[in-house]
């Protein structure tokens, strides 16, 4: 089984960027501990700050036949119409996940325009909001 975990726009800076809002582990703790933690799958692992890059990287689930996608979109959730329609044209589900209660915060990112077209969303639970919704991939694939 293959999932794809990626992460959008300064996303890389985790553990350094607003560590208060973010917390303190990196991008590659992050990654690490999802691998620990679901070493039966075969995890992928993308980040980009740019659009293009998680547009092909979306498109590129469904040609390998991927049991799912968590999508971190970062800022782009707000605003990326071309985002959205890249998990809207792929068989494939997608969650989104987010670190922080984006619903908690300011105005603007209580709006998430790629979330319609995502299966579900999970957001403020830090590095588990990524595990909560590979634990749920995970059975739906299995058909539990
Ligand atoms: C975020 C929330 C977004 O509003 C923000 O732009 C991010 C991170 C989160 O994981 O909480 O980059 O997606």
């Amino acid at each position: 089984m293959r999932i794809l975990i990626i992460n959008g726009p300064n996303l890389n800076l985790l553990g350094k960027r607003e560590p208060d809002q973010y917390g303190s582990l990196t991008l590659w703790d992050l990654e690490n501990r999802l691998k620990e933690k679901f070493s039966g799958v075969k995890l992928e692992f993308y980040q980009s700050n740019s659009e293009g890059g998680l547009i092909d990287s979306i498109h590129k689930a469904a040609d390998g036949s991927a049991a799912g996608v968590v999508m971190n979109p970062g800022a782009y959730s707000h605003y990326s119409y071309a985002i959205r329609d890249a998990i809207a044209s792929i068989n494939v589900p997608v969650i989104e996940v987010h670190l922080t209660n984006v619903h908690a915060r300011e105005e603007f990112r209580q709006t998430s325009v790629t979330a319609a077209a995502c299966k579900g969303v999970i957001a403020g639970f830090g590095a588990e909001s990524y595990e909560l919704a590979l634990k749920y991939l995970i059975d739906l694939h299995k058909g539990t």
